[in-house]
């Protein structure tokens, strides 16, 4: 696929904002757009990451707090395994700390909502999935939140749109929708320096 710009979506939010419910819903909505997962795409092997003590006493694990963690040549796969996608969604929490995805996104969208229902709804999600709920939540108070307020949150600073997280699902699709179906980006993001850009809110 030499020299046809992909066209992706950089979506970013807190844990429990929703990025990948609304990704899928996305995908759903509009054909032809795959999704990638960046929490598939975190380094598994110890020694090439960041790590921390697991909680059950089993070692050390990768620390998934960390954008360090996850792994450019993962990520690089994931996204050109769709290469004939219209549409390319990276989501997950790092979306917009991580240049690699920041600078080939056309554009870059940023899921709030309030701290006490990012964790309800990842808990929730983590425990009912199987998760010890004695580690998800140690998990968020020694880790998550810290990692939030310093990667995640400063990212919303590169987004050219913030939706209310806690809006219905598919009103926040069909906004995601109008902004990729109107202009095409002419091709990777505009420049790094944007942090100082002031998003539209969307409340
Ligand atoms: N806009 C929303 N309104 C209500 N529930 C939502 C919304 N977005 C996500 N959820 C729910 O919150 C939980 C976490 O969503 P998820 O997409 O996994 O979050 P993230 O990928 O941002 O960590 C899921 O159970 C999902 O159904
Ligand atoms: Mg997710």
């Amino acid at each position: 696929m030499a020299g046809r710009p992909i066209t992706l979506l950089a979506l970013a939010g807190g844990a429990g904002s929703g990025t990948s419910t609304i990704g899928r819903a996305l995908a759903e909505r509009m054909p032809g757009t795959a999704v990638v997962h960046l929490d598939d795409c975190y380094h598994t092997d110890i020694r090439l990451a960041p790590t921390v003590p697991a909680f059950d006493g089993g070692g050390r694990i990768v620390d998934a707090s960390d954008p360090r963690s996850l792994d450019p040549a993962r990520i690089t796969a994931a996204i050109g395994r769709h290469a004939a996608a219209r549409l390319i969604v990276v989501e997950g929490v790092f979306a917009l700390a991580l240049e690699q995805v920041r600078l080939r996104a056309g554009w870059r969208a940023y899921v709030e909502a309030p701290a006490d229902i990012r964790l309800a709804r990842a808990a929730l999600r983590k425990i009912e999935a199987g998760r010890n709920a004695r580690h998800v939540l140690r998990g968020y108070l020694e880790r998550g939140r810290t990692a939030h307020e310093r990667h995640v949150a400063p990212s919303r600073a590169h987004a050219d749109i913030v939706l209310d997280g806690t809006c219905p699902v598919p009103e926040l699709v069909e906004r995601l929708r109008r902004l990729t179906a109107g202009r095409r980006p002419a091709g990777p993001a505009r420049s790094a320096g944007r942090a100082g850009a002031a998003p539209s809110a969307d409340r």
